[in-house]
């Protein structure tokens, strides 16, 4: 063991001189050397004492570092061939850091921490460069296989600087620094806040770093929920810590292309990073991670990456069980306890989008956060501060503070952030998402009806995506919302709700897009529990699946099915097989303006019928905006919304329910169209309320049809 670092010192004197004397070295002895790194590579990966022999050694970092910055060197002069021995330094880097505190002061003070954010700038580079056109296939295959080495570079780099900061909160200030800016210097590379519009973000190529100061967050907000820290005291703490910060190779927003070049199983590590800076894991300074977490949205770099990582979730369709998007759940968490919900939102805007790519997936999280159980949320975990080949780490004190100011002045005051995120979204929804919406199908109903010309209609079926996303993320929330009594009664209130909207939005949709019904002679089977958006299992832009969960129910019908529920504008190519396993999906609903909005009518009968439920203020208004008719109109079959009419009768009862103005208006329209019996029937059906404490009708036992 004690001839292990004298090994090691002359493999790296012998890698060093064949990268800056190219053919110093014969390739016999290039490749034992090779051969012996990866040697003690292994040992490190198995062995402690030689982690320790070799971590513990400033000269081991020392040549390390030099070898390194000739690799760089190399790499920089287009040496390809290197990458793989480049890689190998920093795999053996990466597994001494596992010995952590005197292992990563070396790594940090002997400069071997700033080459490798070099070298991952230089991959960066490298990898995104594009590859000529019209090269022999040959060409093309080396040319990949260059860029697919340099991105294991990359991975191995980010595995690095995680591993570098974890457990020592004034390096992770420090690697933030490095990775988002620091804020004195915030004046030239500090990015605006994007007002609205400034941003050309257009999903998977978007640079928003313009500058233009004065537009940061405060690095420290106060009274954030996490904090527990004065402010002041951990503005003190912030400069304290600060002071040693070591500029070697600074250059921020070095992270800021690498989603774009990663593929899920690769990126791991950036989400990860980003976790153990912010995110109030056990054995973290809680409120230095909250002032990461408000350094990270306050920067330009930081928000950029942000929303790279957002559309790339999106881009890549990730999985909720999957750990970036798990990763990436708890830092939106850490964002939400630090009240920059509101101000993420808004800097992912851009003027084209109704919402943006990054703003769909942020809402998508957001439900995510909201979705798991308290118990859930309790970063007490031992996910806590993973690092890459090591294991668990011990929990370190914390720094000691020092009063020293001109930290949080780096950074302007926070825009005041006051309220509640309900009211935040419901304002967003109401200014930003359903009047747009609403011109687009409104729009959509003029060239059906022939009113205005198909040309007119300048969406593609790409942009009605984007915008769809983002609509059926909103519902996603609100329908969470809605089961939360505090959220629910920003909803409905007079001045800040969203009643009035969603009532107008409906009686569009209605207009506009017409029903559909796969399988005319198969009436739509009824669901004895509707199924909440927890355990929806419709996909998107199809019920298919959900029709399949439907098959077990065909022969239970709690409703009477009111015949003849077929619209007439119905499509003209319905199955006329009543066996059909499948509903007849091939409508040939390829034109943009024919988009249905699967699913988006029923989230707002659904909405509408919670929001009614025992609420004479709700139930009055749906009616003053003629909401009791196109509530109605939804009793019926649609298979672009399952389980619509179940829904719509109760969502009728609902708004009957002990307002008699209600009931006169829904007799009236009983003369002019047809309503189903279970609505105006008061007898035998009742309400109950169902497992997840939903309001839901049923059939009294003992009366008409069996009932499960
Ligand atoms: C944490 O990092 C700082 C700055 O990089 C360093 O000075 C300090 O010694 C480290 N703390 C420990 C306990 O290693
Ligand atoms: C975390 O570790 C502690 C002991 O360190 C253990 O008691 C606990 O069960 C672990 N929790 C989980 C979720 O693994």
């Amino acid at each position: 063991m004690s001839l292990l670092p004298e090994l090691l010192l002359t493999v790296l004197f012998g890698a060093q001189a064949s990268f800056t004397h190219p053919g110093i070295i014969l390739p016999s002895k290039e490749l034992l050397g090779d051969s012996e790194l990866k040697a003690i590579i292994k040992r490190t990966q198995k062995s402690r004492d030689a982690r320790e022999v070799l971590g513990f050694s400033p000269r081991i970092w020392e040549a390390l570092t030099e070898t390194l910055r000739a690799g760089n060197d190399q790499l920089t002069a287009n040496k390809y061939n290197l990458v793989p021995r480049v890689r190998d330094l920093v795999i053996l880097g990466r597994n001494l850091l596992a010995t952590k505190e005197k292992a990563q002061n070396y790594a940090s003070d002997e400069g071997f921490e700033a080459e490798v954010r070099r070298l991952l700038d230089i991959c960066v580079d490298k990898a995104s460069k594009p590859i000529a056109p019209n090269i022999d296939k040959q060409t093309h295959e080396t040319e990949m296989h260059i860029k697919g080495n340099y991105k294991k570079v990359m991975i191995t780099t980010l595995q690095f600087l995680n591993n570098l900061m974890s457990q020592n909160e004034t390096r992770k200030l420090h690697v933030w620094l490095h990775m988002f800016g620091t804020p004195a210097a915030s004046a030239t590379p500090n990015p605006a806040v994007p007002t609205k519009g400034s941003q050309k973000s257009n999903g998977k190529n978007s640079q928003a770093n313009k500058p233009s100061p004065g537009s940061g967050v405060g690095i420290v907000s106060p009274g954030a929920p996490s904090t527990r820290h004065s402010h002041k005291e951990t503005v003190a703490k912030c400069n304290f810590l600060s002071a040693g910060f070591n500029a070697k190779y600074y250059k921020p927003g070095f992270l800021t292309e690498v989603p774009r070049l990663l593929q899920p199983d690769e990126i791991q590590p950036l989400p990860m990073m980003l976790q153990n800076g912010v995110v109030p894991l056990e054995g973290t300074d809680h409120a230095m991670q909250a002032v990461r977490c408000k350094l990270m949205l306050a920067q330009g770099y930081g928000r950029s990456l942000l929303r790279e990582i957002l559309v790339f979730l999106g881009a890549w369709e990730v999985d909720e069980e999957d750990f970036c998007f798990k990763m990436m759940t708890q830092v939106t968490e850490a964002i939400l306890l630090n009240g920059l919900i509101p101000y993420a939102y808004e800097s992912f805007r851009d003027e084209k989008d109704i919402v943006t790519p990054a703003q769909s997936v942020l809402l998508k999280l957001l439900a995510s956060v909201y979705r798991q159980p308290e118990t859930g949320r309790d970063h007490g975990t031992n996910s806590s501060s993973c690092s890459f080949g090591t294991p668990t780490p011990s929990v370190l004190s914390e720094s000691p503070t020092s009063p020293v100011t001109d930290f949080g002045e780096a950074f302007d005051p926070p825009p005041i952030i006051e309220s509640s995120i309900p009211t935040f979204f419901a304002a967003v929804l109401r200014k930003q998402v359903i009047p747009p919406t609403i011109r687009i199908i409104k729009l959509q109903g003029a060239i059906r009806e022939g009113k205005a010309k198909k040309e007119t209609f300048e969406l593609s079926l790409w942009d009605l995506d984007r915008i769809y996303e983002g609509l059926y993320q909103f519902f996603e929330l609100l329908m969470l919302f809605s089961e939360d009594e505090e959220a629910k009664r920003v909803l409905i209130s007079s001045d800040k709700g969203i009643v009035g909207d969603l009532v107008v939005f409906l009686r569009e949709l209605d207009k506009a897009i017409p029903r559909w019904v796969a399988s005319k002679s198969v009436p739509q089977p009824p669901s004895p529990s509707p199924p909440s958006p927890q355990e929806k299992e419709m996909g998107r832009g199809g019920s298919d699946k959900a029709l399949k969960v439907n098959e077990a129910y065909r022969v239970e019908r709690p409703f009477d099915v009111y015949p003849g529920a077929k619209d007439e504008e119905g499509s003209g190519d319905e199955s006329e097989d009543a066996d059909d396993e499948e509903p007849n999906d091939d409508r040939g609903l390829s034109e943009p303006e024919e988009f249905t909005w699967p699913h988006i009518k029923r989230y707002l009968v659904m909405l509408l019928s919670g929001f009614s439920w025992q609420n004479e203020a709700v139930q009055d208004l749906i009616r003053e905006k003629g909401g009791l008719q196109a509530v109605l109109n939804q009793c019926m079959i649609d298979d672009d919304n399952p389980y619509i009419r179940e829904h719509a009768i109760l969502c009728i009862r609902n708004l009957l329910e002990n307002n008699p103005e209600n009931q006169k208006v829904v007799k009236a329209l009983e003369a002019v169209q047809a309503i189903p019996n279970e609505v105006l029937d008061r007898h035998g059906y009742e309400h109950y309320i169902d497992d997840a404490g939903k309001v839901q009708l049923r059939k009294v036992k003992g009366k008409g049809v069996s009932s499960k």
